[in-house]
């Protein structure tokens, strides 16, 4: 079966205010996407008219060559995992992740045997007898995604599912929803406004702003080389530095000249340089620029450098170098080629 998602002019009002604005996405079977994006773009209200509780104003949703519109969403054999758990409180763990399996009157034998699979892969083989108080939040999250897999879905949904856990287990959740994506092999759309968790699970990423997706792209595509500012500054930290293009090269803040990636770009923005591409080296002499500020963070350290009158961001790594005081002169060392940014601009349509 082909589990390939398409999207077609989908549009969503609320009354009066249009919150998706004809979003047109195509994902291929088997993979995983994240939805990034800003609170309030919409991205819930495009999950649930995938999963089918919320119903679209107008536009299409297809499975392979199936049309989803005016199917139930129990009809949609899709696995979903929301920021809540919303486990049964009074029922085990085994008949939690049971339940959707009884629904569809599989039979016993094959009701133990695939909760037992689903448990074990989530790492709960030994906790099936509990109650889901009884469990971290971290382990309750594992419940609702064993809750999602065992009825062998077409297509998997998530809805920030680690955000109501503490740092240390969502760190650890995310590396295994990843091994476990890789292990499955389902179509997943993976909701989320957390740029590191978006860019650590994803295959793809869309983004998306007010109701519209802005781009789409690899992690490392959209990170190093982002058609627009708003994904630029989205994804991570960046430096925007306005300049002109004169003949395929853009000059910097302090002098340096570079060539332009993307100069035929017709409304640019500028060019971006991320902190940690921005290579400081302190200097007696002749200097680029002055430390303003610093910020020690362990694995790295940020630096805040006056150049050029604008004050420009760089990440310095490895533990060994000395941690430069303000005031200090440096050098500065841009990458070998840049790269233009667009402004995006909402589609003329976009207003309702
Ligand atoms: N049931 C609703 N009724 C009215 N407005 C809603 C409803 N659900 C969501 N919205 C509005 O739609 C917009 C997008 O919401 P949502 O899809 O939840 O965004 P996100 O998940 O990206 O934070 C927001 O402005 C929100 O207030
Ligand atoms: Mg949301």
């Amino acid at each position: 079966m082909d589990c390939s998602i398409s999207i077609r002019n989908l549009i969503k009002d609320f009354g009066t205010t249009r919150v998706l604005k004809g979003l047109d996405l195509e994902i291929p079977a088997g993979r995983f996407i994240t939805l990034l994006g800003p609170s309030g773009c919409g991205k819930t209200t495009l999950l649930r008219s995938i999963a089918g509780i919320s119903d679209p104003t107008s536009g299409e949703i297809w499975l392979g060559g199936r049309r989803l519109d005016g199917v139930a969403p129990e009809k949609r054999n899709f696995g979903m995992v929301f920021q809540t758990y919303a486990l049964f409180p009074h029922m085990s763990i085994e008949k939690n992740v049971a339940f959707g399996l009884e629904m569809r009157r599989t039979p016993k034998a094959d009701i133990v045997r695939r909760v037992a699979a689903a448990l074990d892969l989530v790492g709960l083989g030994a906790h099936a007898r509990r109650l889901p108080r009884q469990l971290s939040g971290g382990q309750q999250q594992r419940v609702a995604l064993a809750r999602a897999i065992v009825i062998e879905p077409d297509v998997l949904l998530f809805d920030e599912p680690l955000s109501n856990l503490d740092a240390k287990l969502r760190d650890s959740l995310r590396d295994d929803l990843r091994t476990l994506q890789q292990k499955l092999g389902i179509t997943s759309i993976y909701v989320t406004h957390d740029q590191t968790e978006a860019m650590a699970l994803a295959d793809e990423i869309v983004v998306m702003k007010d109701g519209e997706i802005v781009e789409r792209g690899t992690p490392v595509d959209l990170y190093r080389r982002p058609s627009f500012r708003f994904t630029a500054e989205f994804l991570g930290m960046t430096n925007v530095v306005e300049t002109e293009v004169r003949q395929g090269e853009c000059r910097l803040p302090w002098g340096a000249v570079r060539p332009v990636e993307n100069p035929g770009e017709p409304d640019a923005e500028g060019v971006a340089i991320r902190p940690e591409d921005l290579a400081i080296e302190p200097t007696d002499g002749e200097h680029d620029g002055v430390v303003e500020q610093s910020m020690f963070m362990g694995a790295a350290t940020h630096y805040w450098i006056a150049a050029g009158g604008k004050t420009l961001r760089s990440i310095a790594t490895g533990g060994r170098t000395a941690v430069l005081g303000n005031g200090q002169k440096v050098k500065l060392t841009a990458p070998s080629s840049l790269h233009l940014l667009r402004t995006f601009k909402p589609s003329a349509g976009a207003a309702s």
